[in-house]
């Protein structure tokens, strides 16, 4: 067979002249490719058929082929299997059933199976390739290995292939790689480094086969050959969003072992999406066929991400899933997973031309449809006032459209009112002649539409790639690291926190729909119960917000952003209530870090909170100047009063610097601001007010064993803190009693045993100060997030 080939070669020379000048670049000669898990699900799925291609495509080259599939089996078992795959491999359309009976004999001819467990095994295969070359009389050019096998198998792999199968001279060594490659950047870090010392940079090939897609291949030649339409329009002026979206009907059945350790991020965002990401977003390269340039430019938007965290994303579970790791992994009924299977993250780019342009990166398992696109929008600020038929009115973007959902194939969709797409490259054509679909909000005839003439595997697109010493479609150890320094914090900030569980299929409705607020990201609606054991064996009943009793007073409980949410919400009904009423609101705020996060809500997201009507006042304050980060007025002032529009003669600290000196009675702060408080306020009764609780129990600045009952009527005091700054001014229960209503903010695991505590004890203001707060007239709402409910 081999010598065949190597006459057709010689007849083909012959007719289109490959004379002295071919001669320079270096001759193709023999290639041997071995798959170490030759009998694995990918390469039974993917692989072979991807060689088999190779091996069709190159005929007639002038390369030769040997195959070698390896594997830990002996070659007794193994090699039945492998030939039943093989012989399962297929043709294109175009090649004809007689010749395609050939071509697959000749493949089986080329290819064996061997174990490859020992070094021995190894030096074993060497030898043989030398052998083999020797007594065909042919010039080897290289070795490809393709390690469908663990990741943790790599190292031990590669170690023996430089140990034994290295080729000397010039001859090259290509060794490819699947994910996963590590599973945060530490251990991504680990894994190159040990690869590293057993294989060159220029030897390694980090598949992602997303890369290969067809649409996701012709991005940068899209952009390039479009340039001229695309340039005045790609940029944060013009696009309104980026969205890449792979969403999947099926489940985790049958990979849970694999999944549950991985779950959604790590399997698809963090390698797929990103990668499309940066395909789209990238500098164009001055020459898209340069390896070098288009991995720096990919690398270079990967390092100008905006970090992301918590609030860039959502995540989701399917209800089954927790049944099925019960299942796959035997653990009991209360195993609680908390592995995504659904994600939607948002991503920003910190240059010029992206600055604000929301990026979306969602994938999910178990959603309506399957499809995986990549669509950028643009703005459209024509607004039609008769005719919204009008092609102008209609969403302007451009979808690379990866496959399946409405549309059933790749295609690259120009929305009309955009552009009509240049086509210079013959693989595509044009397709006027539509199916009845939309696709995202446009039906199909009001795109320019382009496809592929011929489909393509994406493996069968690498691995001639591989061939061909292209790496521009691979993932080099610098992006890899890259990516992962971008994901790893994401990762760990949802450590511990619970996916929102959705049903499934079309039952998810409008569960998983996200909104966008400013640099954040959040599910659109409250969540749901959907079963009354998704949390295990926790004592909470649901993600969502629940109401209860604490210390007989009104109890809100959440998981943390909700809890924040939900009082931001209740303190902006309050003051729209007030405002109506009397056109003024009260608040009294705490200081410490519990209510940052409250604060930040109510800056950011409360635009219609009525701030011009709001008076500010303090709980408590610390005796140092306002100019002093310890000082309470001075993160209230850096967390909310400088992002809203309040009057500052609203806004009212609490006076503990006079005369040149800190909180000293004879000054008369306390009186000054109990005056300042008696005369602006009806009653002095405060419309809301925000208190926090302390580990040993204190609120506002009174503290146990400071007897803060027996203050009498006076509204401000000085008190003592057993740390320090140890001075403190502090509103007093009479003053705290008043209000018409309190609300009592307590966060974090921290909180739990005290929360234990406090739902014991009796009322006693001396040990517990908090448990003084009891509003006269007026009502207490306990704000507890679960974390420190359940701990
Ligand atoms: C491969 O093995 C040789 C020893 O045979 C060693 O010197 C070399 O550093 C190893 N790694 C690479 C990348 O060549
Ligand atoms: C583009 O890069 C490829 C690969 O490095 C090279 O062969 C080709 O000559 C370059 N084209 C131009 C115009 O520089
Ligand atoms: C679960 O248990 C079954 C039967 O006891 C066993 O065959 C299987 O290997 C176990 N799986 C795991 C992940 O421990
Ligand atoms: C002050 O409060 C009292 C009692 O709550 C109420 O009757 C009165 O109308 C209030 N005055 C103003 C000016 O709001």
């Amino acid at each position: 067979m081999l010598v065949t080939i190597f006459l057709l070669l010689v007849a083909l020379c012959a007719n289109r002249g490959c004379g002295e000048d071919s001669e320079a670049v270096q001759r193709p000669g023999h290639v041997s490719v071995i798959v170490v898990g030759a009998t694995g699900d990918l390469a039974r799925k993917y692989l072979w058929q991807g060689f088999f291609q190779l091996y069709v495509q190159q005929v007639g080259s002038g390369h030769t082929f040997t195959f070698y599939g390896g594997g830990l089996s002996p070659a007794e078992t193994a090699t039945p299997v492998l030939f039943e795959i093989l012989k399962a491999v297929s043709c294109s359309k175009d090649v004809s059933q007689e010749r395609c009976a050939v071509l697959k004999e000749q493949f089986l001819r080329v290819s064996q199976y061997r174990q490859l467990k020992t070094v021995e095994d190894y030096q074993d295969l060497a030898k043989h390739i030398e052998q083999q070359l020797r007594k065909e009389g042919m010039t080897e050019e290289g070795r490809l290995f393709y390690l469908s096998v663990p990741a943790f198998a790599y190292t031990d792999i590669a170690e023996k292939i430089n140990g034994t199968c290295r080729p000397a001279g010039g001859i090259w060594l290509r060794v490819v790689l699947e994910k996963p490659f590590g599973h945060n950047y530490r251990s991504a870090q680990v894994l190159a480094t040990e690869l590293r010392s057993f294989l060159n940079e220029d030897e390694m090939y980090r598949i992602d086969h997303y890369l290969g897609k067809q649409v996701v291949s012709k991005i940068l030649p899209f952009r390039t050959e479009n340039r001229k339409a695309l340039d005045p329009i790609w940029n944060r002026h013009h696009i309104e969003r980026i969205e890449i979206v792979l969403k999947e009907t099926l489940d985790c059945k049958g990979r849970i072992a694999f999944y549950d350790e991985y779950g959604v991020i790590r399997d698809v965002l963090q390698n797929h999406l990103t990668e499309v990401m940066t395909l789209l977003t990238m500098k164009l390269p001055a020459n898209v066929s340069d390896s070098g340039e288009v991995l720096r430019n990919r690398l270079q938007v990967l390092n100008s991400m905006l970090p992301l965290g918590k609030n860039q994303a959502v995540t989701g579970q399917y209800q089954a899933y927790k049944t099925e790791v019960q299942q796959e992994l035997n653990k009991t009924k209360d195993h609680v997973s908390v592995t995504p299977t659904f994600a939607a993250v948002l991503a920003h780019i910190d240059e010029a031309r992206y600055e604000g342009v929301p990026i979306l990166l969602i994938s999910g398992k178990m959603l309506d449809e399957r499809v995986g696109y990549a669509r950028i929008l643009f703005k459209n600020n024509v607004f039609c006032i008769q005719n919204h038929h009008s092609v102008h009115c209609k969403p302007k973007q451009i979808v690379f459209y990866f496959g399946h959902g409405s549309l059933q194939h790749a295609a690259v969709l120009v929305s009309k009112n955009l552009f009509k797409p240049a086509l210079k490259d013959h693989r595509w054509k044009e397709v006027t002649e539509h199916t009845d679909v939309s696709v995202l909000g446009l039906h199909i005839s009001d795109y320019y539409v382009q496809t592929p003439i011929k489909e393509k595997e994406a493996y069968s697109e690498l691995i001639s790639h591989i061939l061909a010493g292209q790496k521009n479609s691979f993932i080099s150890t610098e992006n890899l690291l890259a990516s992962w320094g971008l994901w790893t914090p994401l990762l760990m900030g949802l450590t511990g926190s619970f996916p929102r569980i959705y049903p499934g299929g079309a039952d998810n409705g409008d569960m998983l729909d996200v909104h966008l607020r400013g640099k954040e990201i959040h599910y659109n609606s409250e969540a749901v119960i959907i079963g009354v054991d998704q949390i295990g064996g926790a004592s909470a009943n649901g993600f969502q917000v629940m109401r209860g009793k604490f210390r007989s007073a009104d109890m809100v409980s959440a998981w943390t952003e909700e809890l924040v949410e939900r009082l931001a919400v209740d303190m902006e009904e309050a003051a729209e209530a007030a405002v109506n009423e009397g056109s003024v609101f009260h608040l009294a705020l705490s200081g410490g870090s519990t209510p940052l996060a409250l604060f930040h809500r109510l800056a950011l997201h409360h635009f219609s909170f009525p701030w011009w009507n709001t008076h500010v006042w303090m709980v408590d304050e610390r005796c140092v100047p306002p100019t002093e980060p310890e000082s309470n007025f001075y993160n209230l002032h850096e967390h909310l009063l400088q992002h809203v529009r309040i009057p500052y003669y609203n806004v009212h600290p609490m006076p503990v610097q006079l005369n040149q000196r800190l909180c000293v009675e004879e000054d008369g702060g306390a009186l000054l601001y109990e005056g300042e408080l008696r005369k602006l306020i009806n009653g002095s009764s405060f419309h809301f007010v925000l208190l926090g609780v302390g580990y040993d129990g204190h609120t506002a600045s009174l503290f146990p064993g400071g007897k803060p009952s027996e203050l009498g009527e006076s509204l401000v005091t000085l008190t003592e803190s057993p740390v320090k700054p140890h001075q403190r001014m502090s509103l007093t229960f009479s003053a705290i009693n008043r209000a018409r209503r309190v609300a009592l903010l307590v966060m974090g695991k921290g909180k739990h045993e005290l929360i234990t505590q406090l739902s014991r004890v009796k009322d006693d203001s001396n040990k517990y100060p908090v448990t003084g707060v009891k509003p006269a007239s007026g009502s207490l709402v306990w704000y507890i997030d679960y974390d420190a409910l359940l701990g």
